[in-house]
């Protein structure tokens, strides 16, 4: 749709659902399903063309047909695989504009005097290599192209603050912060944009196993209330997948445009702020007047 025929829709008083991603083409890894799957179908929604690249066949599959997208198996820890995955988008719409790199898996917790050294390496090979592999390929797609692009990766809060994940998880999200500014100050030369999010306590099934590592039977219910209890500045309110989405399709779109190295944290602002300390800021004064 261009602009004439949404002129012309709008005096005919036509309802118009507005696109911010109108025909630009996207790759979603890990987006069968959570916060990946959320995005992939918000980026649709928005007139983009997806291929999610996914390790999950028969969710990833099901999305792509319900998005008129395309789904492609894509490890991405294995570089031919992320190679194959931005060639698909290329060979199905000639160009590529955005990279969401959010595939991650999670990790058990433990001491790092007992680090099992195995264990850290199958994490960065999925966190950390999948995200520079995503990095390369797209950026290689988006410089013959000339048009710029936009590149989003998936870190995380426990970049930020110890005492948010293990070990393993804590240093492979910490090296996405790194490679994204690195990244962006190589590629705005060629106005392709790098940018970063940082979710924090969203509820996914990533989330829900995280929780399982250490009580077993916990149910979806309790994960929510204790995340929307203790993991956030809004009371009562837990991160959704869709509030990731909804950040991630601001950074994919024109809006941006000015915006690169930076990162953006999904986290109900719980890492501008000391939650324990929050009765600092209770007025003594007008309980003591109002006699409570
Ligand atoms: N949920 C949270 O609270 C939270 C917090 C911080 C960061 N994150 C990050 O957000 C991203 C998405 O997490 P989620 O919560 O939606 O988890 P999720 O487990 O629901 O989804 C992760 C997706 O990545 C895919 N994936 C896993 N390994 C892969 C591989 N080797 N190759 C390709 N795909 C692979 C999975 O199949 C799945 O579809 C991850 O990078 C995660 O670390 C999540």
């Amino acid at each position: 749709m261009n602009m004439k025929t949404i002129i012309i829709l709008i005096k005919h008083n036509v309802c118009i659902h507005v696109t911010r991603l109108m025909n630009k083409v996207a790759v979603v890894t890990g987006g069968a399903r959570g916060i990946g799957g959320a995005t992939a179908k918000l980026m649709a929604e928005n007139g983009a063309y997806v291929v999610i690249a996914d390790i999950l066949d028969e969710l990833g599959t099901k999305l792509a047909n319900s998005i008129n997208g395309r789904y492609v198996h894509c490890d991405v820890s294995i570089e031919s695989d992320v190679e194959a995955a931005i060639q698909l988008a290329i060979t199905w719409k000639g160009k590529l504009d955005i990279l969401y790199n959010n595939a991650g898996i999670g990790d058990i917790g433990g001491s790092i005097t007992t680090l099992d050294m195995k264990r850290v390496s199958k994490l960065v090979g999925v966190n950390v290599n999948g995200v520079v592999h995503g990095i390369k390929y797209a950026a290689r797609a988006m410089i013959k192209e000339g048009k710029g692009g936009s590149i989003i990766n998936s870190s995380s809060t426990a970049a930020l603050m110890g005492g948010l994940g293990s070990h393993a998880y804590t240093l492979a999200k910490e090296a996405i912060l790194g490679v994204t500014k690195s990244s962006a100050c190589e590629l705005g030369l060629y106005g392709i944009r790098v940018n970063c999010v940082l979710p924090h306590g969203v509820l996914s099934e990533m989330l829900v196993d995280a929780y399982r590592g250490f009580i077993k039977d916990v149910t979806v219910e309790e994960v929510k209330k204790s995340v929307s209890g203790s993991a956030s500045l809004l009371k009562g309110r837990y991160g959704m997948v869709e509030d990731v989405a909804n950040a991630v399709l601001f950074l994919a779109s024109d809006e941006s445009g000015f915006i690169t190295g930076h990162n953006v944290a999904i986290d109900g602002g719980y890492t501008t702020s000391s939650i324990p300390m929050t009765f600092i800021y209770r007025d003594k004064k007008s309980e003591s007047v109002n006699g409570s």
